[in-house]
Order: structure tokens, then C-alpha cells, then sequence
């Protein structure tokens, strides 16, 4: 998973190439790169380990010139992070230069076979195979770039966004993708190109998402040309892209993560736009109307998902089953998609994802899809390949999610599926008319609840100065506060890498119990709900064992805070809408101690926001 930028046109390329970069750093950030053609008709390749801020610092003193050019920021997956290993790679003769998003499988059979032919190879990179195999097709069989590159393609076994640049020719930049996302803006004269739209919305609103097997030929002064493998001409879809460019920058805030951890009130008000009418009491959403016999026929639905979009898919199944009487299960994605799952037509499956690209999470959907199962997707990234790949879907429209850590996708998502639940439950009478109204009023209210959450920032940012200490955390809830647990402790883990569990609070005292000291910090979920006393146990037997309690408890709660050794006050609500005010005060808390640790909140290490790759 990488972030792929390229521009050809009238302007100056260096500045496009690496503020676009900038932008898709979310998607990988161990090295980056850039190819020019440059005034001279040199390829000049600058690339460096470390982040684009970096790689414009060994720039300063080199000739950036040239309107042409690709540029690449990494997430390895074959070959360590280092210069040689950053992309873009070049073929043995420097003629030609790729970048490339994905993985090549069978790189080391094809390899082997041009090495044996006398090819010389500079990195350890997957992609280097493929920019040597154009070459060698090329000037084997004497045929154009286009051919060489549609020959090579079909070779490949894996997945793949590139774009390659060959300075004989400064008016062409080609570009193809299978699996990997690619999207090319189309300007007055001028083109781009970007892993997503971001870097382009600046420059043009004018896009072609690129379809599996599709190459583009991008020639300056003429029309985009999009061919398949075997050189037929198609037709592609020109979109226009609504996206505004300050949604996908900070705003006054320090890191991308705060931001979108006070977005929320006001992505849940999007998420719900049009789709729930409070004067009627009423949840509409269209794919439940267009798809009402597949989704009603269901006899089962399986959820497959990972890390926080799984944490969300273990509330969904709670609302699912409690309100639609279905039976649900949750599946990682990558154990799904591998362990030959016994699925058919009268399965639906809930493929949820943010970015829309988790390579697991798309490989699950197209298995059960070949196994006749309905697919339903719950996406963010409007146009990503798993809406493209589903049978229908509702996207969570929270707006670009650039941070590491999901926050905003989480809400999204939660609301999703309760509103699908909702419509669904309405649909098969499962739901009284009394619970629907009462679930869906009480949900309007939501925003307002999270507004009121955020204020407590300073206290929360106070309160985790305490924390910095801790090697470990666990964290507690029940029922539907349960999953909150496990994405608090998945939040705090991936940022300030403190190692942190999640549990169902009674599964306490069958193992965790035995690692709680005085070291220890717990933090509980424990509002005013059916569990309430349950939980209250539960901090209990933490106190006698000296653990430190952080409790989340309801307004005006006045046993747990003579208890708890630090309280957060989270609005009363009814119990399915509980992880949705709940989860707040946990990102707020990971968020203030990975910053008290001097943490990389929006980039922490080994991670990235688009999991390409599997
Ligand atoms: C969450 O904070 C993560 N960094 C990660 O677990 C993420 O939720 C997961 O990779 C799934 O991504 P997706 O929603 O884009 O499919
Ligand atoms: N497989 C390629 C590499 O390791 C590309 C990885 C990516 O998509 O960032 O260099």
C-alpha cells in the first residue's frame, strides 16, 4: 500500500508531485520518490528513506525542472525500507521508471527468468520486475511502450496500481491497475493521477476511477485513451468528484486525529442526512428499498471486516440480531476469505471498511459473491473498490478519514448499521413501533450528546499526563460497551504503543484478574444500564487488587465515582447508542496520552491507513 502521484501538462511538476504526496501519505510513509523528465529530456530519480518531507529536503540542491513526472510514497512489502528499495524503480537501461502500488506474487519466478537472461536488478523490490520485464519485451520485440507494458501486465500475478514514465517520450505517462486503486484527473490540458482524489480536487473535479485491467495512455494535447490488456479501446466514465479541499486538511488542529475526533457530531449529522426524517420518525435508506426481497430473504448475515471496521461489525451484529431477529456472525476478512466458509444465496454479507481498498475485506466480498451470497457494502471512500465490488451498499459519508487511527469511520459506521437495522427490523415487523420511534428520535439526539463530550478535552488531556506511565491497560465493557472496549484499547495500542487489551467485563476474573497491581490502569465502561451493577462488581474486585479505575459512567453517577480513582461523565442514552457516546472519551484519552509520549499520532509507526496489501 502506497500513495501514487503523476501530472503531465503546462505547470511545473516537482510542486504537484510532492503536495500530492503530502496528501497520500496516510498510505504509506517509509520512502518516497519522485521521476521527472527534465528540461534537458533527462529522467532525473530522486527518492529517499524516510517521509516526503524528507525527500523534498534531498531535492533542495537538484534540478527539479520538467511538466512531467511520477511520484511514489511507500509501505514496503518486499525489500526494507532504504533509498535503493523507494520507488520509482528504473529498468537496466534508465530509460524507463515505475511506480507501483501492491504486490507482484510471482515476482521471483519472473525474476529468476530475466536474471538468467542477463538482466541486472538494483533493488529487492517486487516492483523492479516489472519495469525490467517492460524493458525486455520492449526492446526483445521491438514494440512500443504501450505494447510492452500490455505484455508485461499479463504476466503479472498479484495486485497493482502503476504508472510509468520513459524519457524518450516526455508527452506520455502510462498508467494501469488490478487491484490497486488509480484515478486520473483530467484538466485543461493536463492530467493527473493519484491512489485516490485528493491530490487532484485541487486542480480539477474531473475524474476517471481506473477499472481492473484497465491501462491509460496519457498523452499530452490529446484525449485520455483507456485500452484493455488486449488493446481494445473502452469507454470510461468520467465523474466529477465532490470533495472539498478543507476537509482533507487540519484546521486549526495539531494532528489529523483531533480533528476528526471533533468532526464527529458533525459527520453523524451527514451520515444521517436524508436518510432519517425526525418529523416522521422514519429511517430511509435507499438500498434497503432497492434490495428489499434479498435483504429480507436473509437467513443468516456474516459481517466481514478488520480492526476497527470488526469492532464496529460486533455492535452491528448486537443491533442486527435485537432488532431484525437475524442471526449474525462477525469474521475477521483475512480468516474468512481463507478458510473456506460455508456461505450461499441465502447469506447476506456485510463487507465494512472505511477506505473502501482492505485488500481482506475485498477478497471477502468477491468470495461470497461467488458463492451467491447478497453483499452489502458500509464504506467511507466514495467510488473504493469495495462499493464498486458489492451488490449494494450504504456509505457512512463522514468525509475523508486521514489519521491513522479511525475515529469518525467508527461513529459512521455504527450508525450505519443501526440505521440499516432500523429499516430492516421496521421491514420484517421486528421492532415495535414504540422501540423504532424511541431508537430513532433518541438517535437525532446523538450529536448534540458528542458536542457536549468534547468539551471535557482538557480535562481528559489533563488526566492522561497521569497514565504516561503505564506499560499496560485493560479496558472493560459489557454487551454493547463491550466492542467500545476493544477499540479504546485497539485505539490506545496503535498510537502510543502501549500494550492494551480489551474484554467483556465478567471474563475478567477467568484470566486478566491475575494482572492487576497497583501498576495496572483499567478502564471501565460503566453506565447507567442493565449492567450497571454487574460492572460495579467488577470494579470492585479491580479496588481490592489496587488497579487504578477510569471509569465512564452516566451523568450524576455518585457510587462508581467514590470508587474509581478518575471519572469521566458520559450523557445518559439508551443502551444500543451507547458506544456511540462512549467511544469519545477512549479516543480522547489515547489520542492525550500518545501525545504526552510524543507520539506520531497521525503516522505511527509500521502502520498505514490503507491495508492493501494482505
Ligand atoms: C484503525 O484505527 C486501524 N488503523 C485499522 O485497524 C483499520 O480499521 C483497518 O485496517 C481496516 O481498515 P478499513 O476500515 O479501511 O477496511
Ligand atoms: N510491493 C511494493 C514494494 O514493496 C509496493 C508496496 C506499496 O504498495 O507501497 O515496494
Amino acid at each position: 500500500m502506497c500513495g501514487i502521484v503523476g501530472y503531465i501538462g503546462k505547470r511545473q511538476v516537482f510542486p504537484i508531485l510532492i503536495k500530492g504526496l503530502k496528501r497520500l501519505e496516510y498510505r504509506g510513509y517509509d520512502s518516497a520518490g519522485v521521476a521527472m523528465i527534465n528540461d534537458n529530456g533527462d529522467l532525473s530519480v530522486y527518492k529517499t528513506k524516510g517521509k516526503v518531507a524528507d525527500l523534498e529536503r534531498f531535492c533542495e540542491d537538484k534540478d527539479i525542472s520538467g511538466t512531467v513526472g511520477i511520484a511514489h510514497t511507500r509501505w514496503a512489502t518486499h525489500g526494507e525500507p532504504s533509498s535503493v528499495n523507494a520507488h520509482p524503480h528504473y529498468s537496466e537501461s534508465k530509460n524507463i521508471a515505475i511506480i507501483h502500488n501492491g504486490i507482484i506474487e510471482n515476482y521471483a519466478d519472473l525474476k529468476k527468468k530475466l536474471v538468467a537472461d542477463g538482466v541486472k536488478f538494483r533493488s529487492d523490490t517486487d516492483t523492479e520486475v516489472i519495469v525490467q520485464l517492460i524493458e525486455y519485451i520492449q526492446t526483445r520485440k521491438n514494440v512500443d511502450l504501450l505494447t510492452a507494458v500490455r505484455f508485461a501486465l499479463t504476466q503479472l500475478i498479484g495486485a497493482y496500481a502503476i504508472a510509468v514514465l520513459d524519457k524518450r517520450d516526455k508527452d506520455q505517462i502510462i498508467a494501469a491497475r488490478k487491484q490497486s486503486p488509480l484515478v486520473i484527473g483530467i484538466g485543461e490540458d493536463e492530467f493527473f493521477l493519484g491512489s485516490d482524489a485528493t491530490p487532484i480536487i485541487e486542480y480539477t473535479d474531473k475524474v476517471v476511477y481506473l477499472d481492473d485491467d484497465n491501462i491509460a495512455v496519457i498523452r499530452r494535447g490529446e484525449d485520455l485513451k483507456v485500452v484493455n490488456t488486449l488493446n481494445d479501446t473502452l469507454n470510461p466514465e468520467i465523474c466529477t468528484v465532490d470533495l472539498d479541499l478543507g476537509q482533507i486538511e487540519k484546521g486549526g488542529f495539531p494532528h489529523f486525529m483531533l480533528k476528526e475526533i471533533f468532526e464527529q457530531p458533525e459527520c453523524l449529522e451527514n451520515c444521517m442526512r436524508g436518510r432519517i426524517n425526525v418529523e416522521a420518525n422514519n429511517v430511509t435508506l435507499s438500498a434497503v428499498i432497492d434490495y428489499r426481497r434479498q435483504l429480507l430473504a436473509a437467513k443468516r448475515v456474516i459481517i466481514v471486516a478488520c480492526g476497527t471496521s470488526w469492532h464496529a461489525g460486533l455492535i452491528g451484529k448486537q443491533l442486527i440480531e435485537s432488532l431484525c431477529r437475524i442471526p449474525v456472525e462477525v469474521e475477521y476478512a483475512s480468516e474468512f476469505r481463507y478458510r473456506n466458509p460455508v456461505i450461499d444465496s441465502s447469506d447476506v454479507v456485510i463487507a465494512i471498511s472505511q477506505s473502501g481498498e482492505t485488500a481482506d475485506t475485498l477478497a471477502a466480498v468477491n468470495l461470497a459473491k461467488d458463492n451467491g451470497a447478497f453483499v452489502y457494502g458500509v464504506c467511507n471512500a466514495i467510488g473504493s473498490s469495495i462499493p464498486r465490488d458489492t451488490d449494494t451498499g450504504s456509505y457512512i459519508h463522514v468525509g475523508p478519514e486521514i489519521g491513522v487511527a479511525s475515529t469518525k469511520a467508527f461513529t459512521g459506521q455504527v450508525t450505519v448499521l443501526l440505521m440499516l437495522a432500523l429499516a430492516l427490523g421496521k421491514e420484517k415487523g421486528t421492532i415495535t413501533n414504540e422501540q423504532y420511534s424511541k431508537i430513532v428520535s433518541e438517535l437525532c439526539t446523538v450529536p448534540e450528546k458528542m458536542k457536549s463530550l468534547l468539551k471535557l478535552n482538557d480535562r481528559i488531556s489533563e488526566l492522561s499526563k497521569t497514565f504516561t506511565y503505564a506499560s499496560n491497560f485493560l479496558y472493560l465493557g459489557r454487551g454493547y460497551n463491550y466492542p467500545v472496549a476493544l477499540e479504546g484499547a485497539l485505539k490506545l495500542k496503535e498510537i502510543s504503543y502501549i500494550h492494551a487489551e480489551g474484554y467483556p467485563a465478567a471474563e475478567m476474573k477467568h484470566g486478566p484478574i491475575a494482572l492487576i497491581d497497583s501498576d495496572m490502569p483499567v478502564v471501565v465502561i460503566a453506565p447507567h444500564d442493565e449492567m450497571y451493577q454487574k460492572v460495579l462488581s467488577n470494579i470492585q474486585e479491580i479496588k481490592a487488587r489496587k488497579g487504578k479505575v477510569i471509569a465512564l459512567v452516566s451523568k450524576g453517577d455518585d457510587t462508581i465515582s467514590k470508587i474509581a480513582d478518575e471519572v469521566i461523565e458520559i450523557p445518559q442514552t439508551l443502551e444500543c447508542l451507547e458506544p456511540l457516546v462512549a467511544s469519545i472519551p477512549l479516543q480522547l484519552l489515547a489520542y492525550h496520552i500518545a501525545v504526552c509520549k510524543g507520539k506520531n499520532v497521525d503516522q505511527p509507526r509500521n502502520l498505514a491507513k490503507s491495508v492493501t496489501v494482505e
